[in-house]
Order: structure tokens, then C-alpha cells, then sequence
């Protein structure tokens, strides 16, 4: 069963493919108005299941679209109306969609929800994201690399804040596409240890360095996030602003890093907290690259979870 469960999951020639197709896909579809369907309809036919229970616009739309433009049909649904969140075992819902529908993609808070659908539905379960981890915005950030600088191999990738679920799967795809990753924030919001030692374990330079500045010498891509996640306690807002105002990205910091360096964020932001304005509309940013190719990197992930 090919679900796409994390990066660090997922086999390196895979994930290569997967890229490599969805730029294939993307190009194919130029010029071409966003609700046309693709030539071929690899998933006419499918039915796929879009479960959230955290807030969601790219993600939703992007898997809505993605299935569409591919001949399928979707449904979304949310995690509160459904008996999931009124006490129906994971296991039990997994196996019951599984009955009904070709793909489950879920939003999640707790990763075990995640696995556990994984382990009892019959058909391809896709992470869109976790509290811990959010690989299809890591796959949509790759592409989004490549298309602009080319390979992202031996590049020096620079995450400034919170080391969270989405620099874990940065962490992740340094490991499995050959980059090195430099995590700068304070003490308490570093990365799980246990996801710095994957990607040292595949040979990726993975540096903690606490001064910002130092952090993004020699960078090709400096990436920021929310300074509170969703699954973050709203109480620790002014702490966490506190502990992450020194690693804002703002023009000055930006100006350190290569002059040719990208600057990303998965979206939303918090304009002018984690980066400035100046910054995410200027010269380095690729911020709406990546949200539209988050449609792209999920259709052919889907793909490769269907074998289509
Ligand atoms: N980047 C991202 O996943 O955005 P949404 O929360 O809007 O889906
Ligand atoms: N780190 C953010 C990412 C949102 C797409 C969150 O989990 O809220």
C-alpha cells in the first residue's frame, strides 16, 4: 500500500518521481483555464476523501482542485462532523471509508491518528498534516526550489523560529534529497533531536546556531512559519513572540544570506511578526510559487498512491 504518510517514509527514487512528475504535470497544464481537466483523467472514477480537523485554505483547495482537474470526485469532510469526533474509533472510520471511497487524505492533530488510519483502511492514507510533520508542503517547497535555483542537492537551507512540524519535514527532506539544513531559534522551540539525527544519519550537515546572523551566511533558501501553531496553547502566544522576535526575517537578515537566496513560507503568515512584508512580497520571495504548487506536488503524489 503506497500511502504517503512522511518524507522520511517515502523512498528517495519515489519522491524523486514524484517531483519530476508533477513538474511534468505542471507544464502540460499551461495556459490552460484551472478547471480543465487533464488530458489523460488519471482518477476518473475515484472518489477521494478530504478529512480536516484543523483549519485549512491551500490544503483544501489545493486536493479539491488537484482531484478534479484529474477526472475524480472528493469530498471534504470535517473532523467534528463526523462520528470520528464524537467517539467512533480511528480504526473503525478507516475501515469504513476504506468501503467507500479510492484515497484518504487527513489533517490531524495527533500523529497516532494519522498511523492508526494508515494501519486499518484498505486503501492509500495521505498525511496533510500533523501536529509533528507536514511532507505534502515540504514535496510543494522542493519543486518550488528546483524550478527556480535547479537541483536543491548540496544546498544550504536556513529555518528561522520554531523548529516545528514543518521544519521537521524540512529535517526530513534534507535527508532524503541531499541538503543541508541550518535551524536557527531558541533553545526551547529546537527541533525534535530525533529528526536531526535522521537526516545527520543520511549525511546531511545539520547545524544548530542560535545568532540569526551567522545562521544565514551562505544560504540558498531561508524559510520561516508562524511563531504559534494550530496545535500550539493560544496562553504561550506572548512567550513564544518573545523567545522568536530576534528571528524574524526582515530585509537586513535576508541581505546575509546569498545574494540569490530564495526566501519561503508554507503559509499562513502573520505579516510583519515571523517576516516582513518587505520580505514576503520582495526579490527572494517564492511564497505563492509554493502554495500553487502544492496543487502540482499533490497530484502526483496522489498518483503515486494509486499507482496511476
Ligand atoms: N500551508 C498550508 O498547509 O496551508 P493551509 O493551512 O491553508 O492548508
Ligand atoms: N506550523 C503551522 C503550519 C500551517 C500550515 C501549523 O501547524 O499551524
Amino acid at each position: 500500500m503506497n500511502h504517503f504518510l512522511d518524507i522520511h517514509l517515502t523512498d528517495p527514487k519515489d519522491l524523486r518521481s514524484i517531483i519530476d512528475h508533477a513538474s511534468a504535470m505542471k507544464t502540460a497544464r499551461l495556459g490552460r483555464p484551472r478547471g480543465a481537466l487533464d488530458d489523460d483523467q488519471p482518477l476518473k472514477d475515484r472518489m477521494v476523501a478530504l478529512i480536516f480537523e484543523k483549519p485549512s485554505t491551500r490544503t483544501r483547495v489545493s486536493f479539491d482542485v488537484g482531484v478534479r482537474q484529474m477526472g475524480g470526485q472528493t469530498m471534504v469532510l470535517s473532523g467534528s462532523d463526523m462520528q470520528l469526533g464524537h467517539g467512533e474509533t480511528i480504526a473503525d472510520t478507516a475501515r469504513v471509508l476504506s468501503r467507500y471511497v479510492d484515497l484518504i487524505m487527513i489533517r490531524t492533530f495527533d500523529e497516532a491518528v494519522l498511523t492508526e488510519m494508515a494501519e486499518y483502511a484498505t486503501v492509500p492514507v495521505i498525511n496533510g498534516l500533523t501536529d509533528r510533520t507536514h511532507p505534502c508542503q515540504i514535496m510543494a517547497d522542493v519543486m518550488t526550489f528546483e524550478e527556480h535555483r535547479g537541483p536543491i542537492k548540496g544546498k544550504k537551507v536556513v529555518w528561522s523560529g520554531d523548529g516545528n512540524n514543518v521544519c521537521a519535514s524540512f529535517l526530513h527532506a534534507a535527508g532524503q534529497f541531499g541538503f543541508d539544513l541550518t535551524f536557527t531559534g531558541p533553545p526551547t522551540l529546537d527541533p525534535e533531536p530525533e529528526f536531526v539525527d535522521l537526516a545527520r544519519a543520511k549525511g546531511s550537515t545539520i547545524v544548530i546556531e542560535r545568532d540569526p546572523d551567522k545562521a544565514v551566511a551562505g544560504a540558498d533558501l531561508v524559510v520561516a512559519d508562524t511563531w504559534v501553531s494550530m496545535h500550539d496553547a493560544q496562553s504561550a502566544r506572548e512567550r513564544r513572540h518573545n523567545q522568536l522576535r530576534p528571528y524574524q526575517v526582515n530585509a537586513e537578515l535576508m541581505a546575509k544570506a546569498k545574494p540569490d537566496a530564495l526566501f519561503m513560507h508554507c503559509l499562513p503568515a502573520h505579516r510583519d511578526e515571523e517576516a516582513t512584508s518587505e520580505v514576503m512580497d520582495g526579490p527572494h520571495s517564492v511564497i505563492f510559487d509554493e502554495a500553487e504548487n502544492r496543487l502540482h506536488a499533490q497530484k502526483a503524489i496522489m498518483r503515486w498512491c494509486l499507482e496511476l
